[in-house]
């Protein structure tokens, strides 16, 4: 029998320990309003790094997301979780955001928590896998990773802000970026919601006088 929330649809959300916990909140919180399944894994940094950034605990974001049917956890630790597999059909997975030891397992193949190995599974079974590495400055050895990804058709979306959309506020650019994100899946090619893709050019762009 399948998991709870696991369908074609699923998209596969893994939150690392890199800071910028309120976009991966924001990107669950976004395909769940569209109605996308979510499973969602977090590593232990990564709950470390909610904990000290955002204003409320982990667990009760996941205890309310559980009351969505479509909504999943998984464990960082449950290596038999469904989405531990590529027989799960998924629409492909999120890191957001993505820590640079996250971004080294990957590119190294060392699938030693779930939410490492479910990336992994989505590279192999050629879904879109969309990371949003944060550091900086990035060392070669970070952007050597990123690179290695990249070449291989992994959607590298660094955390940087719009400032031609000018965002007031800092959830401003929580928003557009979990969107970026999301986009990145290139939903158009994965039966989600069309609401779902980024068009949020300004109203009045300014003009070049
Ligand atoms: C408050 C805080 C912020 C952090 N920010 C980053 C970051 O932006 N990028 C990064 O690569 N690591 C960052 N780290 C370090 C990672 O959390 C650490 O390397 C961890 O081992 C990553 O584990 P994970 O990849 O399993 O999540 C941060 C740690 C803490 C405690």
């Amino acid at each position: 029998m399948m998991q709870k929330g696991i369908r074609k649809n699923t998209v596969v959300v893994g939150i690392s320990g890199g800071s910028g916990a309120a976009v991966g909140k924001r990107v669950v919180d976004l395909l769940l309003e569209a109605q996308v399944p979510v499973a969602l894994t977090a590593s232990n940094a990564g709950r470390q790094v909610w904990q000290q950034e955002m204003e409320y605990a982990f667990a009760d974001a996941v205890k309310e997301w559980n009351h969505d049917d479509r909504f999943s956890f998984h464990p960082v630790n449950q290596t038999g979780s469904l989405i531990a597999s590529g027989t799960a059909p998924t629409a492909g997975m999120i890191v957001a955001p993505c820590s640079m030891a996250t971004v080294a397992a990957i590119t190294t193949g060392i699938a030693d928590n779930l939410l490492r190995r479910a990336a992994d599974v989505t590279i192999k079974e050629r879904r879109r896998l969309v990371l949003m590495p944060r550091e900086t400055p990035l060392s070669e050895i970070h952007l050597e990773n990123m690179q290695k990804l990249a070449r291989i058709g992994v959607s590298i979306m660094v955390p940087a802000p719009a400032f031609y959309l000018h965002p007031k506020s800092v959830d401003d650019i929580v928003e557009y970026l979990a969107r970026k994100a999301i986009d990145a899946l290139r939903i158009e090619n994965t039966g989600l919601p069309e609401t779902l893709i980024y068009t949020g050019m300004p109203e009045n762009p300014t003009s070049e006088e």
